[in-house]
C-alpha cells in the first residue's frame, strides 16, 4: 500500500437536490467501496435532498479546498449532472470526473442534445419541441402533422423517466403535454420507435473509446420509473442482440455523439434500433450514468475487458489529465 501522503484524495459527491437522489446514494456506495484503496483516499461529501452539504462543503475559490485532489460527482440529474455542480468545480479550480459545464448542460436537455446531434449527422427520431407559452393544442397539432401516434412526451430536462408518457390519441397527448409541463418549462414530443433499446458506454477525453453494446428489455410497455428501480422485471443483455454491423454502427455513433456534444471522461449513450427499418437513432446521453457495479455503464466496460475498479482509476486519471491540460492554457493575452 502506498504511504498516505502519496495517495490521491478523492471527494465523492452524492445525494443532492434531484429526483434521482436515492439512485445517487446507491451509485456512490458502489464507487466508494471500489475505488482502489492503494491509490485513493475517499472523502464522502453527502448532499441532502434539500441541497444542504451535510458535513463539509466545497468553496468556489481556487486553492480554498486544500484537502481535495480530485472530485468525483456521483450525482444524477438536476444540480449534479446538468453543469451546475461542474460550474462550481471550475470556479474552485478542482479536477473532476466526467463532462464539463457545457456538455453536461447539453446532455441534460433532451431537445438541445438532439439539435446538436442532428447538426453533426447523428440520426435522431422526429420530434417537436415546445416551451410552456405554446398552446398545448398547437403543439399537439404540430406533433400530429409531423408523425402522429403513438408518440412520447417528455420534460426536456429530467431523468429516470419522470414526467414521461406515451400517447395513443389526442386526449392522451394533451394530458401527456400537461404532465410534462408540470416538470419543466420545455418539453419534447417524439415519434414512438418500435424496436430495441441499446446502450453504449464511452470513456476518454480527446481519444474516446466505446464499449460493447448492451440492450435493455423493458418489463413493461416502456422503460419507466417503476421498471428502472422498483419492479425488477426489466432485463439487461450484454452484448445486445444485434448484428456485428449494427454493433459497429452503434459504437461509432456513440463516439460521434460524444464528440458532437463535447463530452469528456464518461457517458452512457442510449439508442433505439427500429425493427421495421433497421434504423438506429440516438435517444439520449447520460453524463453521470448509474454507477453501481451492476449498472449498465460499468457492466458494459466489464464485458469489454475493463473491471470496475480499473474503470474508476481510469476516470480519476482522465479528470486529473484534463485539469492539467486546461491549466496550461492562458485566459488572457
Ligand atoms: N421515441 C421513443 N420511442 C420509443 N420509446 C421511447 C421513446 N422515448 C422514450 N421511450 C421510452 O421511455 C424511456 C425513457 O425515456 P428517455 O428518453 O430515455 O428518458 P430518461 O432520461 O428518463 O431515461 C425509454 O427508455 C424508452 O423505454
Ligand atoms: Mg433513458
Amino acid at each position: 500500500m502506498q504511504p498516505i501522503a502519496d495517495r490521491i484524495r478523492v471527494a465523492v459527491l452524492f445525494g443532492g437536490r434531484s429526483g434521482e437522489h436515492d439512485v445517487s446514494l446507491v451509485s456512490a456506495r458502489g464507487v466508494m467501496a471500489a475505488l482502489d484503496p492503494d491509490r485513493f483516499i475517499v472523502i464522502p461529501f453527502p448532499i441532502g435532498a434539500d441541497g444542504h452539504w451535510q458535513h463539509q462543503r466545497i468553496t468556489p475559490e481556487p486553492g480554498a479546498n486544500p484537502g481535495i485532489d480530485v472530485v468525483f460527482p456521483v450525482l444524477h440529474g438536476t444540480f449534479g449532472e446538468d453543469g451546475t455542480m461542474q460550474g462550481l468545480l471550475e470556479l474552485a479550480d478542482l479536477p473532476y470526473v466526467g463532462a464539463g459545464v457545457l456538455a453536461s448542460a447539453l446532455c441534460m436537455d433532451k431537445a438541445a442534445t438532439k439539435r446538436m446531434c442532428a447538426a453533426s449527422g447523428v440520426p435522431v427520431v422526429e420530434s417537436v419541441t415546445g416551451r410552456s407559452i405554446a398552446a398545448p393544442a398547437t403543439l399537439a397539432s404540430q406533433a400530429e402533422a409531423a408523425f402522429g401516434y403513438p408518440c412520447f412526451v417528455k420534460p426536456a430536462n429530467l431523468g429516470s423517466s419522470v414526467g414521461i408518457s406515451k400517447a395513443r390519441d389526442r386526449a392522451e397527448l394533451l394530458a401527456a403535454i400537461d404532465t410534462a409541463f408540470g416538470f419543466d418549462t420545455s418539453i419534447i414530443i417524439e415519434r414512438a420507435v418500435v424496436g430495441q433499446e441499446l446502450e453504449c458506454a464511452v470513456l476518454g477525453n480527446e481519444e474516446i473509446a466505446a464499449s460493447v453494446v448492451g440492450e435493455i428489455v423493458p418489463g413493461k410497455e416502456f422503460y419507466d420509473y417503476e421498471d428502472k428501480y422498483l419492479d425488477g422485471k426489466a432485463q439487461t443483455l450484454i452484448p445486445a442482440r444485434i448484428s456485428d454491423d449494427d454493433h459497429a454502427t452503434v459504437r461509432q455513433l456513440a463516439v460521434k455523439t460524444a464528440r458532437a456534444l463535447g463530452v469528456e471522461g464518461m457517458a452512457r449513450v442510449d439508442f433505439f434500433r427500429e425493427t421495421a427499418t433497421g434504423a438506429i437513432y440516438l435517444n439520449e446521453v447520460n453524463t453521470i450514468p448509474g454507477f453501481t457495479p451492476i449498472s449498465m455503464y460499468s457492466k458494459m466496460w466489464e464485458a469489454s475487458g475493463l473491471p470496475y475498479r480499473d474503470l474508476l482509476t481510469k476516470l480519476v486519471t482522465l479528470a486529473i489529465e484534463r485539469h492539467a491540460r486546461r491549466r496550461s492554457l492562458r485566459f488572457s493575452r
